[in-house]
């Protein structure tokens, strides 16, 4: 047997802009503890292996941030916090189940349109 893949991926926006930037970033103060917190839960529940946490750069949904991006499933998390990650690993990442009143909303989120199809709308 192989080494195993992992089962999730979750991305953790960690981008900062600095103080007075038009554009707010999801990482302040208090948000900036938050992936050191989820990386710790994964650990105490032994399922760091096969769940893998990441710290990416921008998600581009600042305005509902923290955001939490659970691959697979495109599933966007909003306003996250401590609790909210809680219950996103013991009911998605183990149970199987999305936190539907965690999702970001729907006109924040709408379907992915295909590199394709993004190239004939740019007339490429
Ligand atoms: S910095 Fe978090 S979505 Fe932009």
């Amino acid at each position: 047997m192989g080494l195993p893949q992992p089962a999730y991926y979750i991305f953790k926006c960690e981008q900062s802009a600095p103080p007075g930037m038009p554009k707010p970033s999801c990482v302040t103060p208090e948000s900036q503890e938050l992936f050191q917190y989820l990386a710790q839960k994964l650990m105490t529940d032994g399922v760091m292996s096969t769940v893998q946490p990441i710290r990416t750069s921008c998600l581009n949904r600042c305005i509902a941030g923290p955001v939490m991006l659970v691959e697979p499933g495109h599933t966007m998390y909003a306003r996250l916090t401590k609790e909210k990650i809680d219950r996103i690993i013991e009911e998605h990442i183990l149970g199987g189940n999305v936190v539907e009143e965690f999702l970001i909303e729907a006109e924040l989120w709408d379907d992915a349109i295909t590199p394709c199809e993004m190239q004939k709308q740019m007339g490429m």
